[in-house]
């Protein structure tokens, strides 16, 4: 018989898809969007925040098809405080079997002055709002932007307000990552003791990660009552991030003893889902991060590898297969068939239907004949670059040629098939990834600007494929690319063609200089 655990549940909310997707250069396609939704749904989060629907068609439509596509988790859509604002929202929402509609103002003094309320005014919109959200459904999520630097008796009394007039769920963010753990404690047993109904509802905290404490600020709020904390997985987020999904869960597993909660999430998932996220955002994930890190199981001291043979427990205090880590075997060789392959993209988190399988078949192939061994992480860089560059894309690389060496200027040569027709040309440059993209931008002459360009080894040895990221801007549009190759020169130049193709669906979706993301938190609507 299952032992059923009797410990308080802590909701797990996760803002990847919203406030994840807020950090610049991070924004994710539909089909990405709807895959880590389904991924998230699979690990046990409670509640998604799928998106803010007022913010773009694109954001609309997205939310909404996650909402269809849920199974178990709760869906939600965030709403400034506005009407026209909760309305979109629920639009999105209403098609989750349990629909969520998140609506929030800034409640402290700086935020209070941008839309030039006074303190009655807001009470009044919040009073409105909230009444609003609740007649559409009963499941109704109100935050007050900026609570750590709210005044204590002001945000008592609107808490109560929203409270009143229906809100289910009270979130208190740290939205500037200012406060400290002790504060964040404070502030949420302050709340449960001085606001009538305050037991009725559940606390959510909402922890930014500005001052590197956004973890031990929401695990400190739950021990002072908070039921739900808000993060986003590899603790992606505005500026430095928000609170990292994997560290609060697997800080409230690891420390249960002074931790008594319960989550519902399954963890040997959490790796997988933080290698997809990382992809599709284009966020390389820090060696160095605890928990999903490269290296955060590696141990690479003498004194730690002797301790770590004779007894695990010596330097680890969790197992790497409890969030999904296994050993790195050689996963695959040429001689593996397709039966082979599934069976390990399975293992792996990626479930291939039968013209996928047949696709990814053919890239495992030809990478297998140029890489004598092809591990895990080559199997996982191999589907980011499957997900990323397919054969219907607007530019497609169909030819490149590069001479390079100690003699400059390096010169390339080049084959892109631009809407279906071949252009081909050279250029020189300094070095031969200059030399490569200088063709790409005579081919496809655009004014986007370079702001980041980066290489990673996925495995050891000279043989090991390079994923590379590329970040462009025009217009105020961010937008992240990626590949992978054995070549490193053909990888940065298809992320450079991926990140082209982007920009490409960006600029049909908002037309010329008007940015997606330009729908301000204070815009009075
Ligand atoms: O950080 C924050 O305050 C937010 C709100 C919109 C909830 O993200
Ligand atoms: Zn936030």
């Amino acid at each position: 018989m299952t032992e059923v655990s009797t410990q308080p549940r802590v909701v797990i909310f996760d803002t990847t898809l919203r406030d994840g997707e807020q950090s610049p250069g991070a924004t994710m396609s539909h089909s990405e969007k709807l895959e880590i939704a389904g991924l998230l749904d699979e690990m046990g989060v409670d509640v998604i925040e799928a998106g803010f629907p007022i913010a773009s068609e694109g954001d609309f439509a997205a939310v909404a098809e996650i909402a269809k596509n849920a199974k178990n988790s709760v869906i939600c859509g965030l709403s400034r405080a506005n009407i026209g604002d909760i309305d979109r929202c629920w639009e999105a929402v209403k098609h989750a079997r349990q629909p969520r509609i998140h609506t929030f103002i800034g409640t402290s003094p700086l935020h209070r002055a941008i839309p030039n309320l006074t303190m009655d005014e807001m009470a009044d919109r919040i009073h409105q709002t909230v009444t609003h959200a609740r007649n559409l459904t009963d499941n109704v999520q109100w935050s007050a932007m900026d609570a750590t630097r709210t005044e204590h008796d002001y945000l008592c009394r609107v808490v109560e307000i929203a409270i009143k007039a229906g809100a289910t769920t009270i979130n208190i963010p740290d939205t500037v990552g200012y406060t400290y753990p002790r504060e964040s404690a404070d502030l949420i047993r302050m709340l449960l003791e001085r606001v009538p109904g305050a037991d009725e509802v559940v606390f959510a905290t909402h922890c930014h990660n500005d001052l590197g404490m956004a973890t031990a600020n929401s695990l400190a709020a739950v021990e002072a009552g908070a039921r739900q904390i808000e993060c986003t997985m590899n603790g992606l987020g505005e500026r430095a991030g928000n609170a990292a999904l994997e560290e609060v869960v697997m800080a409230l597993r690891v420390r249960n003893d002074i931790l008594p909660f319960q989550t519902g999430i399954d963890t040997s998932r959490i790796m997988n889902l933080s290698r997809r996220v990382s992809q599709v955002s284009g966020f390389a994930v820090q060696f160095n991060k605890a928990i999903v890190g490269k290296n955060a199981f590696l141990h690479e001291s003498g004194i730690h590898q002797d301790g770590v043979l004779k007894n695990v427990q010596t330097f680890e205090i969790m197992r790497p297969e409890d969030i999904g880590l296994y050993a790195k075997n050689i996963a695959m060789g040429k001689h593996s068939g397709r039966a082979a392959l599934r069976a390990k993209m399975t293992e792996l988190g990626f479930d291939l239907s039968g013209n996928q399988l047949n696709d990814v078949f053919v890239r495992f192939k030809a990478l297998a004949d140029r890489k004598k061994e092809v591990f895990d992480d080559d199997l996982v860089a191999l589907m980011a670059d499957h997900a990323a560059n397919t054969d219907t894309d607007f530019l497609q690389l169909k030819r490149l040629r590069v001479i390079c060496g100690t003699d400059g200027p390096q010169e390339a040569e080049m084959t892109l098939s631009i809407d279906g027709v071949d252009h081909a040309t050279d250029a020189t440059g300094d070095g031969p990834v200059d030399a490569a993209f200088n063709c790409v931008k005579h081919l496809f002459p655009h004014t986007a600007s370079l702001q980041l360009y980066q290489v990673h080894a996925v495995t050891e040895g000279t043989d090991a494929q390079a994923t590379v990221s590329v970040r462009l801007e025009e217009d105020g549009r961010i937008v992240t690319g990626q590949s992978a190759d054995t070549d490193t020169i053909v990888a940065s130049v298809k992320a450079y063609i991926n990140a082209l193709n982007r920009l490409v669906v960006r600029r049909a979706k908002t037309g010329p200089g008007d940015d997606v993301k330009t729908v301000h938190y204070h815009d009075k609507v």
